[in-house]
């Protein structure tokens, strides 16, 4: 070979230190899960977690940052394992300047690296353009005297780099010829050709609009760039290997892969594209997994579960009986103990995910194949190359196939499956869910116009049992009414209220509304729209009008107990939090003054010693008599102080 050979993590290091020299901040790679960005499910390029310093609407640490960014991609996922340059996940190496350097900084400083520092031969390397883009045509063709005849243009397509809402503008690949052994043999194979000779390793963005999700441009009063290098297509083109899974590290996993599963590597293409599978997917799902993510039905965790369960599958294509992808995350850990120590430190709890969901999908697999097996063979009666949408559903819903599976399956039978009737299914689903939802946290009375302004109803209860209030509006069985009268069953609306209302699952205060001998009993508070509270009871005795000045009385023993219960709630989340880890999320929860229920997900059934450590942990903080207090702060001060809001719970 013609140049020098160097392994993945020394490629990683000699980036990151060449861009160090150039005055750039190395920081480390960001968690795959986007923070603060509703636009991203997981961390997709080396930019994504540094939008606001693109923008300036937070200050970057500095005007250069270098970093090496782990990236999950999946919309690829069909050619993994048949390309040699696809993987669900990579790293992409990165130089950014935010407002300093431009292109004809950024220009050279990609060429060195490649060819002085990763030692590429030149002659092998070949830049694109944007194919307006003028003047990094100049930069390429003048300052680097690449001859016009290697620089191709291509449009927006291939050279605008854009990735939803955010920073985006044109951009200049490198491409490296891996030479014609790798090419597709057709006489119009040249650079931007589909097959595999000639890779993109690595993207200049010039880095200068922001678009706002839908479509429209503004230029940024700074230019930046932001670049991306797949550090694993890197090391193709060092190591000179066939494909990305070939790579030194990943490599060191396609073999353990193959030594659990026995299928040997390079026998056959189709054993091949299972074992690539199977090392893709394990690598995204311990990197994922190590950043919290679990597998789930929703975002991220169903990424997640749809590779597991996809990996799992190939294993039995390779003829695995079992669970065995848990045993590939040391190897996993191994390769990464460099750059991501954090993975070697979690690998009993990644270990254990892993097996949990292999395990679930197991049961549900052969179960589900059976039913697969009836339903091919009724699409096949009736001669249907369409499988039907319900069909894919019920595998989806009830067997846990994720959709590209049950694909995935069909293309073997040369058969499609109508996605767009399964998507269809999945949206009433969802709008069923919505509704139910809904109809829970409905008022019962809210159909009634209250005739009332949107003025939220002043909570005084922190500080006072009793206190005082004027009755804004009266529903008495069913109807808007200006008086309720004794037996009548209905709902009041005050301006100022010590009443606890239902939220959080934490049940309302029980108690009184009265004045003189007239005396409403309160069942039930909840709280409207507008914030108004609406008191459901009974009116005992006598009778309350609309506009009457009103005295409200909480039962103070019966808040006490609530009280009892919610702080228990915390103890509770805290202590399944240190025992079974920072993945335990509260799903739901009932608090009520004589018992609690909390509703959280974890990946397997808690065990006995595990229950009594949570347990002891719980009894041992109420021992300790901490004092507990109320103080009502903006949410942002609360945070903080370390407040902690329950599952997305929307606390003013
Ligand atoms: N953000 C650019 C990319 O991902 C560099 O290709």
């Amino acid at each position: 070979m013609a140049h020098p050979v160097y392994g993945l993590n020394e490629l990683r290091e000699m980036f990151l230190s060449y861009f160090e020299s150039k005055g750039h901040l190395r920081l480390p790679s960001f968690s795959l899960i986007p923070h603060n960005d509703a636009s991203l499910l997981l961390i997709n390029s080396g930019m994504a977690p540094m939008k606001t310093w693109f923008t300036r609407e937070e200050e970057p640490p500095r005007n250069r940052v270098c970093t090496c960014q782990k990236c999950i991609r999946t919309g690829d996922i069909e050619n993994i394992g048949k390309t040699a340059r696809h993987g669900t996940y990579f790293e992409m190496l990165g130089n950014f300047s935010f407002g300093d350097y431009f292109k004809k900084e950024a220009i050279p400083m990609s060429w060195e690296f490649l060819t002085e520092v990763a030692g590429l031969e030149a002659d092998r390397l070949y830049p694109s353009i944007y194919e307006e883009d003028e003047e990094a045509f100049e930069i390429w063709n003048k300052d680097m005297n690449i001859p016009a005849e290697r620089i191709f243009r291509f449009g927006k397509a291939d050279n605008f780099w854009e990735h939803g809402p955010g920073p985006c503008g044109p951009c200049s690949e490198i491409y490296y010829d891996r030479g014609e052994k790798y090419g597709c043999g057709r006489p119009e194979c040249t650079v931007g050709c589909d097959c595999d000779r000639y890779i993109e390793i690595w993207n200049n963005v010039f880095s200068q609009f922001v678009n706002d999700g839908e479509g429209h441009y503004e230029e940024m009063t700074n230019k930046n760039i932001d670049t991306g290098m797949g550090l694993e297509r890197l090391a193709v083109a060092s190591q000179g290997v066939a494909s990305l899974f070939d790579v030194d590290t990943v490599m060191h996993i396609t073999n353990k892969v193959s030594e659990i599963t026995g299928a040997h590597y390079e026998e056959s293409d189709k054993t091949d594209v299972s074992l690539r599978v199977i090392t893709d997917h394990i690598r995204s799902s311990v990197m994922m997994i190590c950043d919290g993510v679990l597998p789930s039905n929703e975002g991220r965790g169903y990424v997640l579960r749809r590779l597991l369960r996809r990996a799992a599958r190939h294993g039995k294509l390779l003829g695995v009986d079992g669970p065995f992808l848990y045993k590939v995350v040391a190897t996993v850990a191994e390769v990464n103990k460099a750059a991501y120590p954090d993975v070697a430190e979690k690998e009993a709890y990644i270990t254990k995910v892993v097996r949990t969901e292999e395990e679930n999908f197991l049961k549900t697999l052969d179960a589900g194949m059976k039913i697969y097996t009836e339903m091919l063979a009724a699409h096949k009666a009736e001669n249907k190359s369409l499988f039907s949408g319900a069909d894919a559903f019920k595998l989806y819903d009830t067997y846990g196939f994720p959709l590209d599976l049950t694909a995935e399956m069909l293309e073997e039978e040369d058969m499609q499956v109508d996605e767009a009737g399964f998507r269809e299914l999945m949206e009433q689903q969802r709008v069923r869910a919505r509704k139910a939802r809904e109809a829970l946290g409905d008022v019962a009375w809210a159909g009634i116009d209250l005739g009332l302004d949107t003025t939220p109803t002043l909570f005084t209860g922190y500080d006072h049992n009793t206190d005082s209030g004027t009755v804004l509006a009266i529903v008495a069985e069913d109807e808007l009414r200006d008086a309720i009268v004794k037996g009548a069953e209905g709902v009041l609306v005050l301006d100022k209220t010590p009443f606890y209302a239902e939220m959080g699952g934490q049940v309302t205060d029980h108690g009184t509304i009265s004045l003189n001998g007239a005396v409403f009993a309160v069942q039930n508070v909840q709280k409207d729209k507008a914030g108004k509270f609406l008191h459901h009871g009974v009116m005992e005795s006598g009778e309350l009008k609309k506009g009457d000045a009103v005295t409200s009385s909480i039962d103070v023993e019966r808040r006490q107990a609530v009280r009892r219960a919610h702080s228990a709630t915390h103890l509770l989340d805290a202590a399944l939090k240190k025992v079974l880890g920072d993945h335990v999320h509260q799903a739901g929860s009932l608090v009520e003054p004589d018992r609690l229920r909390f509703d959280f997900t974890h990946f397997s059934a808690i065990t006995a010693e595990e229950l009594s450590k949570i347990q002891r942990l719980v009894n041992d903080e109420i021992l300790a008599g901490l004092n507990v207090g109320t103080q009502e702060l903006p949410v942002e001060e609360a945070k903080k102080l370390g407040a902690v809001a329950l599952f997305g719970e929307k606390y003013g």
